[in-house]
């Protein structure tokens, strides 16, 4: 398939878009330095693989941010499991402050995985292995190209 072009130049801080690629949506987020941190803050010991080491992914994929750009986050947006499409819940839990609480994230309504900001799966998941990250690039400052 043919790679995709996407504009950014409207996507907000917190916010989402999604594109289609190969059949499949691929999600563009817009990190805000909050979402960020949350995400840096993360123990790794909840993560199932906190540092990308699953093959077959970009070099870029690897690290606690798993991005060319630590505010633009680009992920296939199917769950890992059985492919459903799971939740963008971005704002943590204000009822849940506790260790286990959440601190923003994807959800996936089918069988309950959790990922976090980056697309890192949590341990003792049905899903596998962490969100995909396609290969992309920046033609330019809010035009990514991806494929
Ligand atoms: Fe997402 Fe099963 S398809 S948890």
């Amino acid at each position: 398939g043919a790679p995709v072009r996407a504009d950014i130049s409207k996507l907000r801080p917190g916010q989402r878009m999604t594109v289609e690629w190969r059949g499949r949506p691929v999600w563009i987020i817009r990190r805000t330095p909050e979402m960020i941190a949350r995400t840096q803050a993360l123990s790794p010991g909840v993560l199932a693989d906190p540092d990308s080491r699953q093959p077959q992914q970009p070099a870029y994929a690897d690290g606690e941010l798993r991005s060319l750009k630590p505010e633009i986050g680009v992920l296939v947006g199917l769950c890992t499991h059985f492919g459903c499409s799971p939740l963008y819940r971005p704002e943590p839990d204000a009822a849940e402050s506790s260790s286990d609480g959440w601190p923003g994230g994807f959800y996936c309504p089918c069988h309950g995985s959790r990922f976090d900001l980056a697309g890192r799966v949590y341990v003792n998941m049905p899903a596998p292995t962490n969100l995909e990250v396609p290969p992309y690039r920046f033609l330019d400052d809010v035009i990514i190209e991806i494929g």
